[in-house]
């Protein structure tokens, strides 16, 4: 398994694994904005057990992190912002969305200075709500009433980056 940044080219397979995994899907120049904006932010990890037979075949991404920089910050402090995680089912419980995610954070402080990281999860998503709050120590801040176009609502969480690095 390799986590390598996210290129342009590796867009539309980042596209197939978000619309497996998710609900909340994007416009390809959505993902183009982050990777051109924020390039040190956002990974993909690609399956390398099973080789390309030609160059022009496509790597196996089986998981990503899109994320950015919160571009006018409310509170005035510079922070990161997770926009999306997801991981193929197939390549799940191996350790690749903590990764994805260590190494997005890492970047958010050491490129720019990121003093916490923010994101929206679905009240009901037992497996991500464990991954952020017992593997990667973010906390609760506030219940976002009826967040998702289906009605849920979102726990808007946070980690503040000023100690890991
Ligand atoms: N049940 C309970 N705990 C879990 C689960 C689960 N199904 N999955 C992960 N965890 C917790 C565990 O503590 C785990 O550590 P352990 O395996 O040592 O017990 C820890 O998280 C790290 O797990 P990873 O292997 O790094 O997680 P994985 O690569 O399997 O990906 C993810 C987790 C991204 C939540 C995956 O299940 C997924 O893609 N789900 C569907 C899409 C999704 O919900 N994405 C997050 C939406 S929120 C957002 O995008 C900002």
């Amino acid at each position: 398994m390799d986590i390598v940044m996210l290129h342009p080219s590796h867009i539309p397979h980042v596209q197939t694994c978000n619309i497996t995994n998710l609900p909340e899907n994007y416009f390809a120049k959505y993902y183009l904005y982050h990777a051109l904006t924020w390039p040190q932010l956002s990974y993909v990890a690609i399956d390398l057990s099973k080789p390309p037979k030609s160059p022009h075949d496509p790597p196996k991404i089986v998981g990503y992190v899109l994320a950015k920089m919160e571009e006018e910050p409310v509170d005035g402090i510079p922070h990161g912002h997770i926009t999306s995680l997801s991981v193929m089912r197939t390549h799940r419980r191996l350790g690749l969305a903590e990764k994805l995610m260590r190494q997005s954070q890492k970047a958010m402080v050491e490129t720019f200075g990121a003093k916490y990281v923010s994101l929206h999860v679905r009240v009901s998503n037992k497996a991500a709500l464990r991954l952020y709050k017992d593997t990667l120590q973010f906390e609760v801040e506030k219940v976002e009433s009826k967040y998702y176009a289906d009605g849920e609502d979102a726990f808007s969480m946070k980690q503040n980056l000023d100690f890991i690095w």
